[in-house]
């Protein structure tokens, strides 16, 4: 494990790096050069999505032989789903929502979990359960940088991972932003990319993705 054995907390992964690479895995073989790759260029941090058959076996495979990475799930969408995370080895779980069930199995888990939210009123909910740390989703379509701008204002101690329309173009005005500790995307690890096996230039998007500008 990256953290040897310790569970990290939402911000401290938050805070590893400013990008978060969000990864559709349809073959768990994939899952460790596809790790390596992004560690050669400097990414820490993964989020392999619960969108494919293959993606629970290709975070359990990454946690065990690449534990220099810190593998999570992203599109945790039940508390089974959670639970079959943190089994599989995943650090940390993230939501593309939020839902009453999530946040009971997220009480004391052994994960962090990491919801979603894209209005003021879901921040508040997530807030009032003592989340501060949230994802901004479909990031780009809900408002974007102006509306993570005007959710300073009145929630101050919220800190966001936007995702949804990201790229290595409009990153940095996001990576400005001193409410966002990181964004996440899948331009750096792109399915068509993972099935090619094309790893060098993995590596190369995920050295300017890292660079953060
Ligand atoms: C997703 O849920 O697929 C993530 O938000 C990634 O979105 P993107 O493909 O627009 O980067």
């Amino acid at each position: 494990m990256a953290n040897n054995g310790k569970k990290l907390s939402a911000l401290e992964i938050l805070h590893t790096g400013p990008v978060v690479p969000v990864v559709v895995l349809r073959n768990a073989d994939h899952a460790v050069p596809l790790a390596k790759a992004l560690l050669a260029g400097g990414i820490r941090v993964v989020e392999i999505t619960l969108r494919s058959a293959a993606a629970l076996e290709g975070i359990r495979r990454i946690s065990a032989e690449v534990p220099e990475i810190i593998a999570g799930a992203g599109t945790v969408l039940t508390s089974d789903d959670l639970r079959a995370v943190a089994q599989a080895g995943g650090q940390f779980a993230i939501s593309p929502g939020l839902t009453p069930a999530l946040f009971a199995a997220a009480h004391d888990g052994p994960i962090p979990l990491i919801p979603g939210i894209a209005t003021p009123s879901e921040l508040m909910l997530a807030q009032e359960r003592g989340f501060t740390e949230l994802k901004f989703f479909p990031a780009e379509a809900a408002g974007g940088v102006e509306m993570l701008k005007a959710l300073h204002g009145p929630f101050p101690r919220i800190t966001f991972c936007p995702t949804g329309g990201i790229s290595q173009e409009n990153c940095k005005n996001y990576l400005s932003l001193s409410n966002v500790s990181c964004v996440g995307g899948s331009w750096i690890a792109p399915p068509e990319l993972i099935e090619k096996g094309d790893w060098d230039t993995i590596s190369e998007l995920a050295v300017n993705a890292a660079s953060g500008n």
